[in-house]
């Protein structure tokens, strides 16, 4: 496999350039889980899978999964990222990892390899939609408990997708690793210098949601004293957060959305709903803070006159990366002549869910600027091309493994 990087590159970064486009919103890109625009990005991928030989569907949570071979016993490959964005996003984050398999398939052609590799476009990483992220890779690893299904399952139906079918799209046969290609979408590589980067760690995330109750009453005539003011106390906490931040080395804190009932500039907010995204690489530092800042929240409240209660979206531990898949991973982006870093994320990825199940391993292609979660997200095609080269050597890497009897 040996086609001219460059030229993939630059049809990948144009690929996704055109999914970008698949929007809720136009003159920006959002496209939350199972959003009509998702049909645009499904029928593309399809397009250019096409030629690829490869069985191509969508599973009942809307993850596509292309799988290319399909005779073989021997454990297969997955390689995926997801297809979803968060609001007003970039066009690279997630959709990139999914355009660089499908340009290594294509850069495969009809030429057999000893197993099987699974593509997945995964349906939803960020959360967005529901509060609760990875659903996508949590349909196909089958970690979706009862009430989650519920909760998506008016989504899955008005996209045309039946609930009833999430069983069987849970992941199946052996597997022999995950491994997903991602933006950095933070400043390390770009500061070394480095087009690529290996990650050994994703830091553990919790998301909550934290509901303020006061009274809601007229802004022109109840006087600062007999206020219940939730949105009021809303705005203390928010500070709170981001002082525990400052007081915790490592530890990111955010409240990146705010909802006042009823919403209008002329009554005050009878309820306030804050979320709370909350990171460390180290599981006990945020489990501390956590608890720290619910309460906060409370006590926050009771000063006030308002109540105040939280509810656990979700809580994921930091996941190393399989050291066997990480190792396999060096010697490829050594082959492919690039120097190896290893890195932990700070950001979340499918990868956490499936390392719970299968060895995963993740490479990231350097974020200019260090922007990600935004529209002025990017890449840089040398270093597309680079992760492509380094992806290749990766396949040639298992292939030996496998004429060898390790894999
Ligand atoms: C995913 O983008 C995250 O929030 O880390
Ligand atoms: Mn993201
Ligand atoms: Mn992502």
């Amino acid at each position: 496999m040996n086609p001219d990087w460059d030229a993939v590159a630059r049809q990948t970064v144009e690929r996704c350039r055109r999914l970008a486009r698949y929007s809720e919103e136009p003159g920006w890109t959002t496209r939350t889980y199972l959003s009509a625009p998702m049909h645009d990005v499904h029928r593309a991928l399809r397009e250019w899978l096409a030629p690829c030989g490869c069985a191509v569907s969508i599973d009942a949570a809307g993850n596509l999964r292309a799988v290319r071979g399909g005779s073989h016993i021997a454990p297969k490959l997955v390689i995926g990222s997801h297809l979803d964005t968060v609001i007003h996003a970039g066009a690279f984050d997630g959709v990139l990892g999914v355009v660089m398999g499908v340009a290594l398939f294509e850069a495969l052609g009809r030429r057999e390899l000893p197993f099987d590799i699974e593509l997945i476009g995964f349906s939803e990483e960020e959360g967005v939609r529901f509060g609760l992220p990875f659903l996508g890779s949590r349909a196909v690893t089958g970690d979706l408990d009862e009430a989650v299904v519920a909760m998506m399952s008016p989504a899955i139906r008005e996209f045309g997708l039946d609930p009833a079918e999430l069983p069987p799209a849970r992941l199946r046969g052996p597997v022999a690793g995950y491994m997903e290609f991602h933006i950095e979408q933070g400043p390390v590589l770009e500061q070394l210098g480095l087009p690529v980067g290996i990650v050994e760690a994703i830091a553990g995330q919790s998301r909550l949601e934290v509901r303020f109750e006061g009274s809601a009453a007229h802004a022109g005539t109840t006087p600062a004293h007999l206020r219940k003011d939730a949105l009021a106390g809303a705005a203390e906490w928010i500070v709170a957060v981001e002082r525990a931040m400052r007081d915790t080395p490592g530890l990111v804190a955010t409240v990146g959305r705010i909802t006042a009932e009823p919403g209008a500039s002329n009554v005050i907010a009878g309820a306030a709903v804050a979320s709370l995204d909350i990171r460390h690489a180290r599981d006990e530092v945020r489990h501390r803070a956590v608890q720290r800042l619910v309460g906060e929240a409370e006590a926050i409240a009771s000063g006030r006159g308002l109540r105040a209660c939280s509810e656990t979206r979700s809580d994921l531990p930091a996941t190393p990366m399989d050291a066997g898949f990480v190792a396999l991973f060096e010697e490829a982006v050594r082959a492919a002549g690039y120097p190896v870093h290893r890195m932990p994320s700070g950001a979340g990825h499918d990868a956490m869910i499936l390392a719970a199940h299968v060895p995963a391993a993740m490479l990231f292609v350097q974020s200019p600027g260090g922007l990600s979660h935004c529209p002025q997200e990017s890449v840089r095609e040398d270093d597309v091309a680079a992760a492509l080269a380094c992806g290749a050597e990766f396949l040639s890497v298992l292939e030996r493994r496998h004429a060898g009897g390790t894999v």
